[in-house]
Protein backbone atom coordinates (compact mmCIF):
# COMPACT_ATOMS: atom_id res chain seq x y z
CA UNK A 1 0.00 0.00 0.00
CA UNK A 2 2.33 2.41 1.00
CA UNK A 3 4.58 1.53 -1.80
CA UNK A 4 1.75 2.25 -4.28
CA UNK A 5 1.10 5.66 -2.75
CA UNK A 6 4.47 6.13 -3.23
CA UNK A 7 5.21 4.88 -7.14
CA UNK A 8 1.78 6.62 -8.73
CA UNK A 9 2.90 10.18 -6.98
CA UNK A 10 5.83 10.16 -8.31
CA UNK A 11 4.46 10.97 -12.16
CA UNK A 12 2.46 13.62 -11.14
CA UNK A 13 3.90 17.83 -10.22
CA UNK A 14 4.24 19.07 -6.80
CA UNK A 15 0.92 20.56 -6.52
CA UNK A 16 -1.13 17.66 -7.50
CA UNK A 17 1.07 15.71 -5.02
CA UNK A 18 -0.22 18.19 -2.74
CA UNK A 19 -3.47 18.02 -3.59
CA UNK A 20 -3.17 14.01 -3.27
CA UNK A 21 -1.66 13.57 -0.19
CA UNK A 22 -4.22 16.04 1.69
CA UNK A 23 -6.92 14.04 0.19
CA UNK A 24 -5.74 10.72 1.28
CA UNK A 25 -5.18 12.03 4.82
CA UNK A 26 -8.11 12.88 4.50
CA UNK A 27 -9.83 9.32 3.13
CA UNK A 28 -7.13 7.52 5.22
CA UNK A 29 -8.52 7.87 8.73
CA UNK A 30 -11.74 7.26 7.42
CA UNK A 31 -10.88 4.11 5.52
CA UNK A 32 -9.02 3.00 8.55
CA UNK A 33 -12.40 3.60 10.50
CA UNK A 34 -14.39 1.64 8.35
CA UNK A 35 -12.06 -1.10 8.13
CA UNK A 36 -11.24 -1.22 11.53
CA UNK A 37 -15.11 -1.49 12.47
CA UNK A 38 -15.32 -4.34 9.95
CA UNK A 39 -12.64 -6.22 11.24
CA UNK A 40 -13.91 -5.66 14.39
CA UNK A 41 -17.53 -6.67 13.69
CA UNK A 42 -16.25 -9.57 11.83
CA UNK A 43 -13.75 -10.30 14.65
CA UNK A 44 -17.00 -10.47 16.96
CA UNK A 45 -19.12 -12.20 14.90
CA UNK A 46 -16.28 -14.20 14.45
CA UNK A 47 -15.76 -15.37 18.43
CA UNK A 48 -19.39 -15.84 18.60
CA UNK A 49 -19.52 -18.11 15.94
CA UNK A 50 -20.77 -21.17 16.71
CA UNK A 51 -20.71 -20.52 19.91
CA UNK A 52 -23.61 -21.16 23.04
CA UNK A 53 -23.27 -18.06 25.12
CA UNK A 54 -22.11 -14.19 24.49
CA UNK A 55 -19.34 -12.66 26.62
CA UNK A 56 -20.02 -8.55 27.49
CA UNK A 57 -17.82 -7.05 24.92
CA UNK A 58 -15.77 -3.76 25.33
CA UNK A 59 -13.18 -2.30 23.87
CA UNK A 60 -11.10 0.03 26.93
CA UNK A 61 -11.43 -2.05 29.80
CA UNK A 62 -13.50 -4.59 31.25
CA UNK A 63 -14.11 -6.11 34.68
CA UNK A 64 -15.86 -9.51 36.09
CA UNK A 65 -16.92 -9.71 39.55
CA UNK A 66 -19.18 -12.09 41.32
CA UNK A 67 -21.36 -9.08 42.52
CA UNK A 68 -23.11 -6.28 40.03
CA UNK A 69 -21.95 -3.51 42.94
CA UNK A 70 -18.71 -4.68 43.37
CA UNK A 71 -18.29 -4.51 39.17
CA UNK A 72 -19.88 -1.42 38.75
CA UNK A 73 -18.08 0.97 41.16
CA UNK A 74 -14.52 -0.85 40.22
CA UNK A 75 -15.98 0.40 36.46
CA UNK A 76 -16.77 3.65 37.43
CA UNK A 77 -13.41 3.99 38.83
CA UNK A 78 -11.46 2.64 35.61
CA UNK A 79 -13.75 5.42 33.85
CA UNK A 80 -12.38 8.32 36.09
CA UNK A 81 -8.82 7.14 35.69
CA UNK A 82 -7.78 4.96 38.36
CA UNK A 83 -5.94 1.70 37.34
CA UNK A 84 -6.71 -1.66 37.82
CA UNK A 85 -5.06 -2.14 40.82
CA UNK A 86 -7.54 0.56 42.36
CA UNK A 87 -9.97 -0.96 40.82
CA UNK A 88 -9.29 -4.16 42.13
CA UNK A 89 -8.68 -2.79 45.50
CA UNK A 90 -12.40 -1.32 45.52
CA UNK A 91 -13.93 -4.06 44.48
CA UNK A 92 -12.51 -5.95 47.02
CA UNK A 93 -13.70 -3.93 49.89
CA UNK A 94 -17.31 -3.67 48.19
CA UNK A 95 -17.71 -7.59 48.19
CA UNK A 96 -16.50 -6.97 52.06
CA UNK A 97 -19.75 -5.26 52.65
CA UNK A 98 -22.12 -6.63 49.43
CA UNK A 99 -21.20 -10.55 49.50
CA UNK A 100 -20.59 -11.29 53.10
CA UNK A 101 -20.26 -14.92 52.48
CA UNK A 102 -17.17 -14.54 50.68
CA UNK A 103 -15.85 -11.03 50.43
CA UNK A 104 -13.66 -10.05 53.68
CA UNK A 105 -11.80 -8.37 55.60
CA UNK A 106 -11.73 -11.19 57.89
CA UNK A 107 -9.89 -13.80 55.41
CA UNK A 108 -7.03 -13.85 53.11
CA UNK A 109 -6.38 -14.28 49.66
CA UNK A 110 -4.12 -14.15 46.54
CA UNK A 111 -3.53 -11.75 43.70
CA UNK A 112 -1.51 -11.59 40.21
CA UNK A 113 -1.15 -8.68 38.93
CA UNK A 114 0.64 -8.08 35.24
CA UNK A 115 1.31 -4.67 33.63
CA UNK A 116 0.34 -3.88 30.71
CA UNK A 117 4.37 -2.08 30.12
CA UNK A 118 6.07 -5.56 30.71
CA UNK A 119 5.56 -8.87 30.51
CA UNK A 120 6.50 -9.85 34.25
CA UNK A 121 3.65 -10.47 36.59
CA UNK A 122 3.58 -10.23 40.35
CA UNK A 123 1.74 -12.44 42.95
CA UNK A 124 0.68 -11.13 46.46
CA UNK A 125 0.43 -13.72 49.13
CA UNK A 126 -2.32 -12.35 51.56
CA UNK A 127 -2.66 -15.68 52.72
CA UNK A 128 -3.87 -15.91 56.66
CA UNK A 129 -0.94 -17.47 58.80
CA UNK A 130 -1.51 -19.69 61.88
CA UNK A 131 -1.27 -17.52 65.43
CA UNK A 132 2.03 -18.05 67.02
CA UNK A 133 0.38 -20.43 69.80
CA UNK A 134 -1.07 -22.52 67.25
CA UNK A 135 0.63 -25.86 67.33
CA UNK A 136 0.24 -29.59 65.50
CA UNK A 137 -2.49 -31.60 67.49
CA UNK A 138 -4.93 -28.14 68.13
CA UNK A 139 -7.36 -29.99 66.51
CA UNK A 140 -7.49 -33.12 67.64
CA UNK A 141 -9.24 -35.10 70.63
CA UNK A 142 -8.78 -36.87 73.49
CA UNK A 143 -8.89 -40.47 70.98
CA UNK A 144 -6.25 -38.30 68.62
CA UNK A 145 -9.21 -38.02 66.30
CA UNK A 146 -9.82 -34.72 64.09
CA UNK A 147 -12.29 -32.43 65.85
CA UNK A 148 -14.30 -30.56 62.86
CA UNK A 149 -16.37 -28.90 65.04
CA UNK A 150 -12.81 -26.80 66.90
CA UNK A 151 -11.31 -26.34 63.04
CA UNK A 152 -14.58 -25.42 61.12
CA UNK A 153 -16.44 -23.20 63.39
CA UNK A 154 -14.48 -22.37 66.69
CA UNK A 155 -12.61 -19.25 67.56
CA UNK A 156 -10.04 -21.63 67.15
CA UNK A 157 -10.47 -22.26 63.30
CA UNK A 158 -9.43 -18.51 62.68
CA UNK A 159 -6.21 -17.56 61.32
CA UNK A 160 -4.73 -14.70 61.28
CA UNK A 161 -6.47 -12.45 58.47
CA UNK A 162 -4.30 -11.28 55.42
CA UNK A 163 -6.77 -9.40 53.28
CA UNK A 164 -6.13 -5.65 54.25
CA UNK A 165 -2.57 -6.36 54.93
CA UNK A 166 -2.48 -7.68 51.01
CA UNK A 167 -4.51 -4.61 49.78
CA UNK A 168 -2.59 -1.56 51.21
CA UNK A 169 0.81 -3.55 49.75
CA UNK A 170 -0.88 -4.11 46.09
CA UNK A 171 -1.82 -0.38 46.30
CA UNK A 172 1.26 1.15 47.90
CA UNK A 173 3.29 -0.99 44.69
CA UNK A 174 1.01 -0.74 41.84
CA UNK A 175 -2.15 1.92 42.91
CA UNK A 176 -2.65 5.16 41.76
CA UNK A 177 -5.41 6.17 44.57
CA UNK A 178 -5.13 6.40 48.42
CA UNK A 179 -6.77 3.79 50.56
CA UNK A 180 -9.06 6.69 51.90
CA UNK A 181 -10.55 7.07 48.36
CA UNK A 182 -11.00 2.96 47.53
CA UNK A 183 -12.48 2.97 50.62
CA UNK A 184 -15.18 5.25 50.04
CA UNK A 185 -17.33 3.19 48.09
CA UNK A 186 -17.59 0.41 50.32
CA UNK A 187 -17.78 2.50 53.54
CA UNK A 188 -20.90 4.35 52.30
CA UNK A 189 -22.47 1.12 51.13
CA UNK A 190 -21.94 -0.32 54.90
CA UNK A 191 -23.22 2.70 56.38
CA UNK A 192 -25.92 3.66 54.21
CA UNK A 193 -27.16 -0.10 53.39
CA UNK A 194 -28.01 -1.79 49.84
CA UNK A 195 -30.35 -3.85 48.90
CA UNK A 196 -30.01 -7.19 48.52
CA UNK A 197 -30.75 -10.34 46.35
CA UNK A 198 -32.02 -13.56 46.86
CA UNK A 199 -28.48 -15.02 46.57
CA UNK A 200 -28.00 -13.00 49.90
CA UNK A 201 -31.20 -13.98 51.62
CA UNK A 202 -30.37 -18.09 50.89
CA UNK A 203 -26.94 -17.56 52.02
CA UNK A 204 -27.71 -16.67 55.23
CA UNK A 205 -30.75 -19.16 55.50
CA UNK A 206 -28.68 -21.86 54.81
CA UNK A 207 -26.02 -20.77 57.56
CA UNK A 208 -28.39 -19.62 60.64
CA UNK A 209 -27.85 -22.14 62.75
CA UNK A 210 -24.29 -21.24 62.81
CA UNK A 211 -25.23 -17.22 63.04
CA UNK A 212 -27.27 -18.52 66.02
CA UNK A 213 -24.31 -19.64 68.02
CA UNK A 214 -22.31 -16.50 68.45
CA UNK A 215 -24.88 -12.87 69.50
CA UNK A 216 -22.92 -10.71 67.06
CA UNK A 217 -23.22 -12.67 64.51
CA UNK A 218 -26.92 -13.04 64.91
CA UNK A 219 -27.00 -9.25 65.57
CA UNK A 220 -25.46 -8.64 62.31
CA UNK A 221 -27.20 -10.83 59.96
CA UNK A 222 -30.67 -10.86 61.43
CA UNK A 223 -33.20 -7.95 62.34
CA UNK A 224 -33.30 -6.85 66.14
CA UNK A 225 -37.11 -8.85 66.67
CA UNK A 226 -34.47 -12.02 64.72
CA UNK A 227 -36.55 -12.18 61.76
CA UNK A 228 -34.80 -12.26 58.60
CA UNK A 229 -33.81 -9.79 55.40
CA UNK A 230 -36.31 -10.41 52.93
CA UNK A 231 -34.84 -9.45 49.13
CA UNK A 232 -35.36 -6.20 48.22
CA UNK A 233 -34.49 -4.54 51.54
CA UNK A 234 -31.90 -2.21 52.56
CA UNK A 235 -29.20 -3.94 54.97
CA UNK A 236 -26.50 -1.65 56.95
CA UNK A 237 -23.74 -2.32 58.27
CA UNK A 238 -23.01 0.52 60.86
CA UNK A 239 -20.20 -1.76 63.01
CA UNK A 240 -17.64 -2.87 59.45
CA UNK A 241 -18.61 0.79 58.23
CA UNK A 242 -16.12 2.09 61.67
CA UNK A 243 -13.71 -0.60 61.03
CA UNK A 244 -13.26 -0.10 57.33
CA UNK A 245 -13.26 4.20 57.93
CA UNK A 246 -10.36 3.17 60.47
CA UNK A 247 -8.27 2.00 57.81
CA UNK A 248 -9.43 4.33 55.79
CA UNK A 249 -7.85 7.25 58.27
CA UNK A 250 -5.26 4.99 59.58
CA UNK A 251 -3.80 2.52 56.85
CA UNK A 252 -3.49 -1.23 57.56
CA UNK A 253 -2.06 -0.25 60.91
CA UNK A 254 -6.21 1.00 61.44
CA UNK A 255 -6.89 -3.19 61.90
CA UNK A 256 -3.57 -4.75 62.77
CA UNK A 257 -3.07 -2.65 65.47
CA UNK A 258 -5.33 -0.28 67.84
CA UNK A 259 -9.19 -0.69 68.32
CA UNK A 260 -9.75 -3.07 65.56
CA UNK A 261 -6.82 -5.25 66.81
CA UNK A 262 -7.57 -4.48 70.33
CA UNK A 263 -11.43 -5.86 69.64
CA UNK A 264 -9.90 -9.24 67.54
CA UNK A 265 -7.94 -10.55 70.29
CA UNK A 266 -10.86 -9.82 73.13
CA UNK A 267 -12.98 -12.28 71.13
CA UNK A 268 -10.13 -14.35 70.93
CA UNK A 269 -9.55 -14.40 74.71
CA UNK A 270 -13.45 -14.66 75.64
CA UNK A 271 -13.82 -17.60 73.52
CA UNK A 272 -10.71 -19.75 73.91
CA UNK A 273 -9.01 -18.40 70.46
CA UNK A 274 -5.24 -17.71 69.84
CA UNK A 275 -4.86 -14.77 67.30
CA UNK A 276 -3.31 -12.35 69.69
CA UNK A 277 -2.95 -8.54 69.30
CA UNK A 278 1.13 -9.38 68.43
CA UNK A 279 0.35 -11.63 65.64
CA UNK A 280 -1.78 -8.79 64.12
CA UNK A 281 0.39 -6.50 64.52
CA UNK A 282 3.17 -8.99 63.15
CA UNK A 283 1.31 -10.11 60.00
CA UNK A 284 2.93 -9.59 56.82
CA UNK A 285 1.58 -9.84 53.27
CA UNK A 286 3.82 -10.91 51.12
CA UNK A 287 4.32 -10.08 47.10
CA UNK A 288 5.91 -13.48 45.50
CA UNK A 289 7.36 -15.23 42.20
CA UNK A 290 4.19 -16.51 40.32
CA UNK A 291 4.47 -20.01 38.96
CA UNK A 292 5.38 -20.09 35.43
CA UNK A 293 4.46 -23.08 32.50
CA UNK A 294 4.39 -23.04 29.44
CA UNK A 295 0.99 -24.67 27.28
CA UNK A 296 0.87 -25.04 23.42
CA UNK A 297 2.66 -21.71 23.02
CA UNK A 298 0.96 -20.11 25.51
CA UNK A 299 2.50 -18.89 28.95
CA UNK A 300 0.76 -19.87 31.53
CA UNK A 301 1.37 -17.80 35.14
CA UNK A 302 -0.43 -18.60 38.53
CA UNK A 303 -0.11 -18.53 42.48
CA UNK A 304 3.04 -20.41 43.49
CA UNK A 305 2.63 -21.62 47.47
CA UNK A 306 1.27 -21.73 50.36
CA UNK A 307 -1.04 -21.96 46.97
CA UNK A 308 -1.29 -25.28 45.37
CA UNK A 309 -2.86 -23.62 42.77
CA UNK A 310 -0.34 -22.48 40.47
CA UNK A 311 2.11 -25.98 40.58
CA UNK A 312 -0.74 -28.09 40.02
CA UNK A 313 -2.57 -26.44 36.98
CA UNK A 314 1.06 -26.10 35.25
CA UNK A 315 1.65 -29.68 35.88
CA UNK A 316 -1.69 -30.97 34.66
CA UNK A 317 -1.74 -29.12 31.18
CA UNK A 318 2.07 -30.70 30.94
CA UNK A 319 0.60 -33.72 31.35
CA UNK A 320 -2.63 -32.94 28.99
CA UNK A 321 -0.19 -31.15 26.54
CA UNK A 322 0.58 -34.55 25.31
CA UNK A 323 -2.21 -35.33 23.90
CA UNK A 324 -4.23 -34.39 20.76
CA UNK A 325 -6.94 -32.84 23.31
CA UNK A 326 -8.71 -30.37 20.31
CA UNK A 327 -9.05 -33.46 17.86
CA UNK A 328 -10.44 -35.55 20.91
CA UNK A 329 -12.94 -32.80 21.53
CA UNK A 330 -14.42 -31.29 24.50
CA UNK A 331 -16.12 -33.46 27.43
CA UNK A 332 -15.37 -36.90 24.96
CA UNK A 333 -14.79 -39.31 26.71
CA UNK A 334 -11.50 -39.38 26.38
CA UNK A 335 -10.68 -35.95 26.63
CA UNK A 336 -12.50 -36.64 29.93
CA UNK A 337 -10.65 -39.95 30.81
CA UNK A 338 -7.03 -38.16 30.47
CA UNK A 339 -7.87 -34.70 32.43
CA UNK A 340 -8.95 -37.12 35.22
CA UNK A 341 -5.76 -39.12 35.02
CA UNK A 342 -3.89 -36.51 35.12
CA UNK A 343 -5.55 -34.55 37.94
CA UNK A 344 -5.59 -37.53 40.02
CA UNK A 345 -1.93 -38.16 39.86
CA UNK A 346 -1.23 -33.80 40.59
CA UNK A 347 -3.58 -33.71 43.82
CA UNK A 348 -1.81 -37.40 44.82
CA UNK A 349 1.64 -35.22 44.41
CA UNK A 350 -0.21 -32.28 46.39
CA UNK A 351 -0.87 -33.99 49.40
CA UNK A 352 2.43 -35.28 49.65
CA UNK A 353 5.08 -32.58 48.64
CA UNK A 354 2.56 -29.24 48.99
CA UNK A 355 2.84 -26.71 52.13
CA UNK A 356 3.74 -22.79 52.74
CA UNK A 357 7.24 -22.69 51.34
CA UNK A 358 8.63 -20.55 53.96
CA UNK A 359 8.37 -23.74 56.48
CA UNK A 360 9.19 -26.67 53.95
CA UNK A 361 11.20 -27.19 50.71
CA UNK A 362 8.41 -27.51 47.90
CA UNK A 363 9.85 -29.26 44.88
CA UNK A 364 8.34 -26.62 42.68
CA UNK A 365 10.88 -26.70 39.63
CA UNK A 366 10.46 -30.68 39.35
CA UNK A 367 6.60 -31.00 39.85
CA UNK A 368 6.20 -28.00 36.39
CA UNK A 369 9.16 -29.42 34.74
CA UNK A 370 8.28 -31.41 31.34
CA UNK A 371 10.32 -33.80 31.75
CA UNK A 372 8.47 -34.94 35.45
CA UNK A 373 5.44 -34.93 33.39
CA UNK A 374 7.05 -37.13 30.42
CA UNK A 375 7.53 -39.94 32.87
CA UNK A 376 4.20 -39.83 34.50
CA UNK A 377 2.73 -40.21 31.06
CA UNK A 378 3.64 -43.56 31.00
CA UNK A 379 1.94 -44.75 33.01
CA UNK A 380 -1.35 -42.99 32.49
CA UNK A 381 -3.24 -46.08 30.04
CA UNK A 382 -5.47 -44.45 27.10
CA UNK A 383 -8.22 -46.62 27.86
CA UNK A 384 -8.28 -47.70 31.09
CA UNK A 385 -8.56 -45.91 34.65
CA UNK A 386 -5.65 -46.66 36.92
CA UNK A 387 -7.22 -46.96 40.48
CA UNK A 388 -6.15 -44.19 43.15
CA UNK A 389 -5.31 -46.67 45.56
CA UNK A 390 -2.31 -48.01 42.49
CA UNK A 391 -1.51 -43.98 42.86
CA UNK A 392 1.15 -42.59 45.05
CA UNK A 393 2.91 -39.21 44.82
CA UNK A 394 5.37 -39.44 42.23
CA UNK A 395 9.15 -39.01 42.28
CA UNK A 396 9.65 -35.06 41.08
CA UNK A 397 13.71 -33.87 40.23
CA UNK A 398 14.99 -31.97 43.31
CA UNK A 399 14.38 -29.82 45.88
CA UNK A 400 15.35 -26.14 45.32
CA UNK A 401 16.18 -23.85 48.35
CA UNK A 402 14.57 -21.94 48.52
CA UNK A 403 -17.19 -19.47 49.28
CA UNK A 404 -14.52 -17.67 47.94
CA UNK A 405 -14.60 -15.21 45.49
CA UNK A 406 -12.79 -14.59 42.28
CA UNK A 407 -12.63 -11.16 40.07
CA UNK A 408 -10.75 -10.16 36.57
CA UNK A 409 -10.14 -6.72 35.69
CA UNK A 410 -8.29 -5.08 32.63
CA UNK A 411 -7.86 -1.24 32.62
CA UNK A 412 -7.25 1.24 29.98
CA UNK A 413 -4.18 1.16 30.23
CA UNK A 414 -4.13 -2.91 29.22
CA UNK A 415 -2.59 -3.79 33.37
CA UNK A 416 -4.69 -7.11 34.57
CA UNK A 417 -5.56 -8.30 37.73
CA UNK A 418 -6.55 -12.02 38.58
CA UNK A 419 -7.71 -11.89 42.64
CA UNK A 420 -9.16 -14.69 44.53
CA UNK A 421 -10.25 -13.99 48.16
CA UNK A 422 -11.65 -16.16 50.84
CA UNK A 423 -12.71 -16.65 54.62
CA UNK A 424 -12.76 -20.64 53.58
CA UNK A 425 -16.41 -21.27 54.10
CA UNK A 426 -19.54 -19.45 53.04
CA UNK A 427 -19.26 -17.09 55.56
CA UNK A 428 -16.22 -18.14 57.35
CA UNK A 429 -16.23 -19.57 60.84
CA UNK A 430 -19.42 -17.88 61.02
CA UNK A 431 -18.53 -15.66 64.21
CA UNK A 432 -18.47 -11.87 63.71
CA UNK A 433 -15.90 -10.16 66.06
CA UNK A 434 -17.89 -8.03 68.15
CA UNK A 435 -18.26 -4.56 68.18
CA UNK A 436 -16.68 -4.29 64.54
CA UNK A 437 -18.68 -6.00 62.78
CA UNK A 438 -17.24 -8.47 60.49
CA UNK A 439 -17.03 -12.06 59.98
CA UNK A 440 -13.94 -14.32 61.08
CA UNK A 441 -12.58 -16.90 58.51
CA UNK A 442 -12.10 -20.86 59.31
CA UNK A 443 -8.87 -21.17 57.10
CA UNK A 444 -7.05 -23.32 59.91
CA UNK A 445 -9.27 -26.05 58.75
CA UNK A 446 -7.00 -25.98 55.62
CA UNK A 447 -4.00 -27.19 57.71
CA UNK A 448 -4.28 -31.14 58.04
CA UNK A 449 -5.19 -31.95 61.55
CA UNK A 450 -2.34 -34.65 61.02
CA UNK A 451 -1.38 -37.15 58.70
CA UNK A 452 -3.54 -38.13 55.95
CA UNK A 453 -6.64 -36.26 57.35
CA UNK A 454 -9.08 -34.80 54.65
CA UNK A 455 -10.30 -30.98 54.86
CA UNK A 456 -13.43 -29.86 54.30
CA UNK A 457 -12.73 -30.45 50.77
CA UNK A 458 -11.84 -34.18 51.07
CA UNK A 459 -7.96 -32.80 50.15
CA UNK A 460 -5.75 -34.91 52.30
CA UNK A 461 -2.47 -33.48 53.57
CA UNK A 462 0.75 -34.59 55.21
CA UNK A 463 4.10 -34.11 57.36
CA UNK A 464 4.25 -30.58 54.45
CA UNK A 465 0.98 -28.91 55.32
CA UNK A 466 1.22 -29.74 59.47
CA UNK A 467 0.44 -27.06 61.52
CA UNK A 468 2.92 -24.82 62.73
CA UNK A 469 3.23 -21.15 64.09
CA UNK A 470 2.77 -18.46 61.62
CA UNK A 471 2.49 -20.42 59.09
CA UNK A 472 0.41 -20.57 56.01
CA UNK A 473 -2.22 -22.77 55.31
CA UNK A 474 -2.16 -24.71 51.85
CA UNK A 475 -4.34 -23.13 49.37
CA UNK A 476 -6.14 -24.22 46.04
CA UNK A 477 -6.66 -20.43 45.57
CA UNK A 478 -5.58 -19.94 42.03
CA UNK A 479 -5.68 -16.30 40.22
CA UNK A 480 -4.06 -16.68 36.84
CA UNK A 481 -2.79 -14.57 33.90
CA UNK A 482 -2.09 -16.44 30.41
CA UNK A 483 0.06 -14.52 27.72
CA UNK A 484 -0.09 -14.65 24.53
CA UNK A 485 3.44 -13.56 22.91
CA UNK A 486 4.35 -11.74 26.29
CA UNK A 487 0.61 -9.61 26.12
CA UNK A 488 -2.03 -10.42 28.61
CA UNK A 489 -4.99 -12.98 27.13
CA UNK A 490 -6.68 -14.66 29.75
CA UNK A 491 -7.41 -13.51 33.25
CA UNK A 492 -8.94 -16.04 35.26
CA UNK A 493 -10.06 -18.14 38.80
CA UNK A 494 -12.44 -19.56 40.79
CA UNK A 495 -14.17 -20.33 44.26
CA UNK A 496 -15.14 -23.81 45.52
CA UNK A 497 -12.33 -25.13 47.26
CA UNK A 498 -10.14 -28.40 45.82
CA UNK A 499 -12.19 -27.64 42.66
CA UNK A 500 -10.52 -24.27 42.12
CA UNK A 501 -7.99 -26.16 40.33
CA UNK A 502 -9.68 -27.68 38.03
CA UNK A 503 -12.12 -25.19 37.28
CA UNK A 504 -9.72 -23.06 36.01
CA UNK A 505 -7.51 -25.38 33.93
CA UNK A 506 -10.93 -26.20 32.20
CA UNK A 507 -11.54 -22.70 31.45
CA UNK A 508 -8.13 -22.63 30.06
CA UNK A 509 -8.56 -25.65 28.13
CA UNK A 510 -11.99 -24.41 26.45
CA UNK A 511 -10.04 -21.28 25.30
CA UNK A 512 -6.91 -22.50 23.85
CA UNK A 513 -8.42 -26.50 22.97
CA UNK A 514 -11.34 -26.09 22.28
CA UNK A 515 -11.18 -22.35 21.03
CA UNK A 516 -14.35 -21.84 22.60
CA UNK A 517 -15.07 -17.81 23.25
CA UNK A 518 -14.41 -17.20 27.10
CA UNK A 519 -18.32 -17.20 27.85
CA UNK A 520 -18.92 -20.41 26.23
CA UNK A 521 -15.66 -21.45 28.00
CA UNK A 522 -16.92 -20.17 31.45
CA UNK A 523 -20.16 -21.96 31.04
CA UNK A 524 -19.66 -25.29 29.93
CA UNK A 525 -20.19 -28.10 31.69
CA UNK A 526 -16.79 -28.68 33.93
CA UNK A 527 -15.50 -32.13 35.83
CA UNK A 528 -13.02 -32.94 38.39
CA UNK A 529 -10.74 -35.93 40.35
CA UNK A 530 -8.81 -35.25 43.12
CA UNK A 531 -7.21 -38.39 43.71
CA UNK A 532 -9.27 -39.10 46.94
CA UNK A 533 -12.45 -40.04 46.64
CA UNK A 534 -12.02 -42.37 43.54
CA UNK A 535 -14.44 -40.67 41.32
CA UNK A 536 -15.17 -38.08 38.33
CA UNK A 537 -17.14 -35.63 39.73
CA UNK A 538 -19.23 -34.17 37.03
CA UNK A 539 -22.24 -31.43 36.72
CA UNK A 540 -24.70 -31.62 34.69
CA UNK A 541 -24.91 -31.75 31.19
CA UNK A 542 -22.00 -34.69 30.39
CA UNK A 543 -24.32 -36.71 28.12
CA UNK A 544 -25.15 -40.38 29.31
CA UNK A 545 -23.60 -41.94 26.89
CA UNK A 546 -20.15 -40.22 27.90
CA UNK A 547 -20.89 -41.63 31.09
CA UNK A 548 -21.39 -44.97 29.92
CA UNK A 549 -17.77 -44.95 28.07
CA UNK A 550 -16.18 -43.83 30.87
CA UNK A 551 -17.71 -46.26 33.81
CA UNK A 552 -16.86 -48.73 31.36
CA UNK A 553 -13.07 -47.92 31.57
CA UNK A 554 -13.12 -48.34 35.25
CA UNK A 555 -13.87 -44.65 35.93
CA UNK A 556 -16.67 -43.84 39.07
CA UNK A 557 -19.07 -40.85 37.87
CA UNK A 558 -20.41 -39.13 40.17
CA UNK A 559 -22.95 -35.84 38.90
CA UNK A 560 -23.02 -33.45 41.96
CA UNK A 561 -24.23 -29.60 42.54
CA UNK A 562 -22.08 -27.11 40.01
CA UNK A 563 -18.40 -26.17 40.63
CA UNK A 564 -16.84 -22.62 40.71
CA UNK A 565 -17.19 -19.15 39.84
CA UNK A 566 -15.07 -18.08 37.27
CA UNK A 567 -15.27 -14.28 36.43
CA UNK A 568 -13.08 -14.03 33.54
CA UNK A 569 -11.71 -12.04 30.86
CA UNK A 570 -10.43 -12.50 27.48
CA UNK A 571 -8.06 -10.01 25.41
CA UNK A 572 -7.89 -9.73 21.89
CA UNK A 573 -4.82 -7.74 22.05
CA UNK A 574 -4.58 -7.67 17.74
CA UNK A 575 -7.87 -6.11 18.10
CA UNK A 576 -7.80 -4.13 20.98
CA UNK A 577 -10.97 -6.27 22.01
CA UNK A 578 -12.10 -7.27 25.49
CA UNK A 579 -14.52 -10.18 26.04
CA UNK A 580 -16.17 -10.55 29.60
CA UNK A 581 -17.41 -13.70 31.24
CA UNK A 582 -19.26 -13.80 34.54
CA UNK A 583 -19.90 -17.05 35.64
CA UNK A 584 -23.85 -18.16 35.67
CA UNK A 585 -23.09 -20.46 38.49
CA UNK A 586 -23.60 -17.47 40.77
CA UNK A 587 -26.34 -15.26 39.88
CA UNK A 588 -25.32 -12.11 41.02
CA UNK A 589 -21.85 -12.01 39.39
CA UNK A 590 -21.59 -9.79 36.41
CA UNK A 591 -19.48 -8.47 33.63
CA UNK A 592 -19.22 -4.69 32.52
CA UNK A 593 -17.05 -3.02 30.13
CA UNK A 594 -16.28 0.00 28.14
O1 LIG B 1 -7.77 -21.80 50.16
C1 LIG B 1 -8.49 -22.71 49.77
O2 LIG B 1 -8.15 -23.51 48.93
C2 LIG B 1 -9.89 -22.82 50.34
N1 LIG B 1 -9.93 -22.29 51.66
C3 LIG B 1 -10.84 -22.13 49.42
C4 LIG B 1 -12.26 -22.23 49.89
C5 LIG B 1 -13.25 -22.00 48.84
O3 LIG B 1 -12.92 -21.84 47.69
C6 LIG B 1 -14.68 -22.00 49.23
N2 LIG B 1 -15.46 -21.65 48.08
N3 LIG B 1 -16.47 -21.40 47.80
Amino acid sequence: MKLWIKQSCHRHSTKYRYTFTMKLLIILPVLFVILNTAQLQANDEAILAGQRAEPVTGKTAMVVTSHQLATEIALEILKEGGNAIDAAIAAGFVLAVTQPRSGNIGGGGFMLYSPSYSDAVTAIDYRETAPSKAHEKMFLDDMGNGDQTLSRFSHLSAGVPGTVAGFALALEKFGTMSLAEVLQPAINLAKNGFVVPNRFVEGIAARKQVFDKWPSSKAKFFKQDGSSYQAGEIFKQPDLAKTLQLIADKGAEGFYTGETARLIESEMQKHGGLISYEDLANYQAVIRQPVHGTYRGFDVYSMSPPSSGGVHIVQILNLLEQYPITEYGHNSAQTIHLMAEAMRRAYADRASYLGDSDFIKVPLKGLISKSYSQAIVKNIKLNRATPSVEIKAGNPQHYESPETTHFSIVDQFGNAVSNTYTLNFSYGSGIVVTGAGFLLNNEMDDFSAKPGATNAYGLMGGEANKIEPNKRMLSSMSPTIVKQAGKNFLITGSPVGSRIISTTLQVIMNVIDHKMNIQTAVNSPRIHHQWWPDEIRIEQGISPDTIKLLTNRGHKMVQKSAMGGSQSILVDQENRRLYGAADPRQSTSKATGF
